[in-house]
């Protein structure tokens, strides 16, 4: 994914306002970035390869604008190179534009104005919109022209596009976020593809929904339908988000921040309208089949689920990847249910797998935290998971938010909704009580010891084997140390031949019917001379390293991935890895 920002208003300085507001999309991407801005008669670009977090405006020292569009980039298309980085624009700077998403049909168009005559630059998608745009131009009014170009386009994309002779921006999506801030002046737009980016300026904001584009210009704004063909009246929402949420505060990285908020983003999970969670525990029980489905962390969040429903509420549900989804097609019918789960509601798999279930008529719930994102819009039932705004690329809080959603549905299906509420409760307060400076403290001894090592393993059995999935991602994503999550049963048919004089092995431990069960195969790693790393509420014997988590039965899925969360976060610190912006990686992944 990539974050877009873009200003239109009477603001004379709009590069300087486009490049903070893109330096607080820098969690989308950050491999590049770019500005544009009109002068009288012209467009000056700036592009470079880097973080736009390094730039300085005065290092810059633009010109005066009221018009300016900008972007920080997620390489999909085409290497990291200067020539890649957005804005895009076509020969003379006649058309200029911003994209994020994936134009699917983009070689067949390439090769189409090709033939007209149409030289590229860069190995991009994007370029090709640009130059579809000015192809159209030749025979239509500007608006006209961004119109036939995206009835022409096929794939996911937001775009924000400028024309050098034309006082006016227009923007476009389908399928990518993009969000117009309405500013506090006549005629004041600030265009992003999530809202803290101008939440210093407005909270007022139109979403744009898919297919639908907004003509933003001295005369009127307006906004259009592509599949009405019709001019389309927009409403403008006031949201209650609040500015210290989008930002660090005291804390040195917003993953270590949003660790510590897990002290109070449970209950605020917890704290839903119980008609909502009754109404999906009913859609459960009455369906035929129902599927969790989400990726990356969502997806075991999703794999914790199966579990827990098996347990709590003695159900068998389904679980896939977004990406793997499609292979279940021909048992889908309108009695099928889907919960999606997501904390960006953006991620291109998830939202692939629900059109898929939409065209067979499943009924769809959406498990997320951003709640005007594209999934919560195509759910039939949305359960907000209101972690707040999670900025670093490695998902923490929104990952036990999604655990305790999860959990409380499982017992709502068993008829124990309050039951589950009563649990986690409890477990809200018994992270509150383990997350502190010495809890911290006493697991950055770990790290130091182990922050050199190659590889490193996870075991776990039952809900703790994703758990242990969940928790080799923290480690591969922000310590990019080797990590891998076995089952701990599976330990023994091949994985312990990769055991060796003090592998660190963490062992996540269920004060349960498992309990034995996983210290046997803990007793197996030690006795090949693993560094056994006890994740348990109680210390055992086995353990050279011992992690307290508090005993909270049913919840145990979440206090124990918390502490690898801290693991992870210190490793990349001591390794000099930025944990909030880790290589190669963007926080949602709008592409395929
Ligand atoms: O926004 P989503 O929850 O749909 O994102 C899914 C994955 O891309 C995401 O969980 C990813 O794996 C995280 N970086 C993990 O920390």
């Amino acid at each position: 994914m990539c974050g877009i920002f873009a200003y239109y208003g009477p603001k004379k300085n709009a590069p300087k306002l486009v490049i903070e507001g893109l330096k607080k999309l820098e969690y989308r991407g950050y491999d590049s970035w770019g500005i544009a801005y009109k002068i009288p008669n012209d467009i000056i670009i700036h592009k470079k390869i880097g973080k736009i977090s390094d730039v300085k405006i005065k290092d810059l020292n633009p010109a005066q604008s009221n018009i300016s569009i900008g972007h920080s980039r997620w390489a999909t298309h085409g290497g990291v190179t200067q020539k890649n980085a957005h804005p895009h624009f076509t020969e003379n700077k006649e058309i200029v534009l911003v994209h994020n998403g994936i134009l699917e049909n983009y070689l067949t168009i390439k090769k189409d104005l090709i033939k007209k005559g149409h030289k590229f630059i860069s190995e991009t998608d994007t370029e090709v919109i640009a130059h579809l745009i000015e192809e159209y131009c030749k025979k239509h009014s500007f608006e006209d022209s961004v119109k036939l170009a995206i009835k022409e386009m096929e794939g996911r994309y937001a775009i924000v596009v400028m024309k050098k002779d034309e006082n006016e921006i227009i923007a476009a999506r389908k399928g990518s976020p993009l969000i117009i801030g309405v500013g506090e002046n006549k005629n004041e737009y600030f265009i992003a593809s999530d809202i803290p980016a101008f939440l210093a300026y407005t909270n007022k904001v139109i979403y744009l929904d898919d297919n639908q584009l907004a003509f933003i210009n001295n005369k009127k704004t307006s906004f259009f339908d592509i599949e009405e063909n019709a001019h389309i009246q927009k409403r403008k929402v006031q949201i209650d988000w609040d500015i210290e949420s989008a930002e660090k505060g005291q804390f040195p990285h917003f993953m270590i921040k949003e660790i510590t908020e897990q002290k109070d983003t449970l209950s605020r999970a917890i704290n839903q309208d119980p008609k909502i969670i009754e109404r999906v525990a009913n859609e459960i029980k009455k369906a035929y089949g129902t599927y969790l489905v989400g990726c990356g962390t969502a997806g075991k969040v999703c794999m914790v689920g199966e579990y827990l429903f098996a347990k709590i509420a003695k159900k068998h549900i389904n679980f896939k990847f977004g990406s793997e989804f499609r292979s279940q097609k021909n048992f889908l019918t309108n009695k099928s249910l889907m919960i999606a789960v997501s904390q960006s509601g953006e991620t291109a798999d998830t939202l692939e797998a629900i059109e898929i279930a939409k065209q067979k008529g499943v009924k769809i719930v959406a498990i997320v935290n951003a709640e005007n994102s594209s999934i919560a819009r195509m759910a039939d039932i949305v359960i907000p998971i209101k972690a707040g705004i999670e900025k670093a690329v490695a998902s923490t809080k929104a990952t036990t938010s999604q655990l305790a959603i999860l959990t409380l549905l499982a017992y709502a299906c068993n008829g124990g909704i309050n039951e589950g509420k009563q649990l986690l409760i409890s477990t809200a307060s018994q992270i509150n009580d383990m997350l502190n400076p010495r809890y911290e403290q006493h697991i950055m001894k770990l790290a130091k010891k182990i922050k050199d090592v190659e590889s490193m393993y996870i075991i776990g059995r039952n809900a703790n084997y994703p758990i242990a999935l969940e928790a080799a991602i923290k480690l591969q994503e922000v310590s990019y140390i080797h990590a891998e999550g076995f089952a701990g049963g599976e330990l023994k048919h091949g994985p312990i031949a990769l055991i060796s004089k003090n592998t660190p092995v963490i062992v996540l431990v269920e004060n349960n019917e498992y309990r034995n069960e996983i210290l046997s195969n803990a007793i197996e790693v030690k006795a090949r001379g693993g560094y056994i790393i006890g994740v348990s509420p109680i210390k055992e014997e086995v353990f050279d390293f011992w992690i307290k988590v508090p005993d909270t039965g049913d919840s145990y899925p979440i206090v124990n991935i918390i502490p690898v969360q801290i693991l992870a976060y210190q490793l990349a610190v001591l390794r000099k890895n930025n944990p909030d912006m880790p290589r190669n990686l963007a926080k949602s992944v709008t592409v395929k």
